[in-house]
């Protein structure tokens, strides 16, 4: 018997859904799911947020800062297993597995919320109905299991995966296809935490279907736009390094009435760039020019925002040694920027460290030339700016001249008040968001 569901009465029941995410960006997730969803028992954990909504799936698909999204079957005490194999499989039946009742139940809901995503849009890939209906008593599936910590040391993954699979076949008769499975059941299992779940979509939410060519990780491009300390409605944004152009195209989807221009000084990445804003189309909304970042070709105080994901490592060249050439860059971005406008950059761990450097906090009134006073740290990897990433009060900031300048005057952008700080995972290495604000000097 297939059940078929009324999408209406779907949207009205609660769900009770978890998305992953990239290290922190878990913050951001909770804080835009209350936000866009009107989501209820919001609780984060590393790598993931839980959430309750009744609100239409449809909304759900659209979040930005999360990686993959699940339906939640069962979140437990972290479990731990003995290294005998037959008496870790029956912990597993016990507290993994658990009730059987609560799978058949987690899978017609499942199965309810497939049927809303494909009655609200034809997303994903709609199975034949005669599937369906063989496999509504016993579903097909397959287990992923990822742990770490104390179980980690005495069982790999792929070995978790084949008890937990072999007690679920034994519990609820349902059949393994390791291949192209009805269900895939998520099982997460570490020191603090056992997670079980499963994926209402085939792909993350993190991909963007208009990106033909990827560039910074979308979740991360929206986290700068997001961590501005305004919204961004009817302004003109500008990304000096624009590459591909992720950054534009996630912040001109979250302000639908901004202007943007992204310029680069490679052709390639403005040609690729040119492309996804097609897919996109906002090709209306998003200029681009060839220009360079060091000397741009914009009157004072032209942009409302400058976003940007400064370059470093091999992969982006750049016409200067970037440590050397950040006070130029920083201040060349100030210059466009409007009184009451915002600068978000994106730095590596490195280039954090050299703006450290290279930039003191110092109050308000401070003189330059009193810098070694009372007042000041003088030990700069102590300065006050570092601290300024949640709540303390907003520090103005010092752009010292690079060694390779003549003069030892520092060059002040007197006008770029530090606002947060915030350190998010790139995948292979951590960089920060930091933002800034123009004030009048
Ligand atoms: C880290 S990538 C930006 C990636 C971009 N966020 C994306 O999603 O593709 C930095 C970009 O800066 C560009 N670039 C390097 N030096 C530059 C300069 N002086 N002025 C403008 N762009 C520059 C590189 O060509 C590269 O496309």
């Amino acid at each position: 018997m297939f059940i078929k569901t009324d999408c209406n009465a779907v949207e009205k029941m609660i769900k009770q859904l978890y998305c992953t995410a990239g290290a922190g960006m878990e913050e951001l997730l909770a804080e835009e799911v209350q936000q866009k969803l009107c989501a209820t028992q919001v609780e984060q954990i590393p790598g993931r947020v839980f959430f309750c909504i009744n609100a239409d799936l449809q909304n759900v698909t659209q979040l930005k800062s999360a990686e993959r999204l699940f339906l939640l079957l069962h979140k437990a005490e972290p479990i731990s297993l003995p290294n005998n194999p037959a008496k870790a499989a029956a912990v597993i039946k016990q507290r993994v597995v658990g009730d059987p009742d609560i799978w058949r139940q987690t899978f017609l809901t499942w199965t309810s919320l497939q049927q809303e995503l494909q009655c609200c849009q034809e997303r994903g890939q709609k199975r034949k109905r005669e599937d369906e209906e063989d496999s509504l008593h016993a579903p097909s599936f397959r287990v992923s299991c990822r742990c770490s910590g104390v179980i980690a040391r005495s069982y790999t993954s792929q070995r978790l995966s084949r008890i937990i699979g072999m007690a679920i076949k034994e519990d609820l008769g349902w059949k393994v296809d390791l291949r192209e499975p009805v269900l895939e059941v998520n099982v997460y299992l570490s020191d603090d935490h056992c997670i079980v779940g499963i994926p209402l979509l085939k792909n993350p939410l993190a991909s963007r279907s208009y990106m033909k060519h990827n560039g910074l990780r979308s979740t991360i491009a929206w986290a700068m736009s997001s961590l501005c300390p305004k919204k961004l409605n009817d302004c003109v944004i500008l990304d000096p390094m624009c590459g591909v152009g992720a950054v534009l195209l996630e912040a001109a989807q979250e302000y639908s009435n901004a202007v943007f221009l992204g310029m680069d000084t490679d052709v390639s990445q403005l040609e690729k760039a040119a492309e996804n804003i097609k897919a996109s189309g906002m090709e209306g909304r998003v200029q681009l020019l060839q220009s360079s970042a060091m000397e741009i070709p914009l009157a004072d105080g032209a942009v409302d925002a400058v976003l940007c994901d400064v370059p470093f490592g091999r992969k982006f060249s750049c016409s200067s040694d970037m440590p050397t050439a950040l006070p130029r860059l920083l201040k060349e971005m100030e210059r466009v920027l409007r009184v009451g406008g915002h600068l978000v950059l994106l730095l590596s761990l490195q280039l954090s460290a050299q703006l450290k450097k290279t930039i003191c906090a110092q109050e308000h009134n401070q003189n330059v030339n009193s810098l070694e006073t009372k007042n000041v740290h003088t030990d700069l990897s102590n300065t006050h700016y570092e601290s300024t990433d949640t709540t303390d009060t907003p520090k103005l900031l010092t752009v010292h001249r690079s060694s390779s300048e003549t003069s030892n005057t520092p060059l002040l952008i007197r006008s770029l008040q530090a606002q947060k700080k915030h350190r998010v995972s790139l995948g292979s290495t951590d960089a920060f968001i930091h933002t800034y604000t123009k004030i009048q000097t």
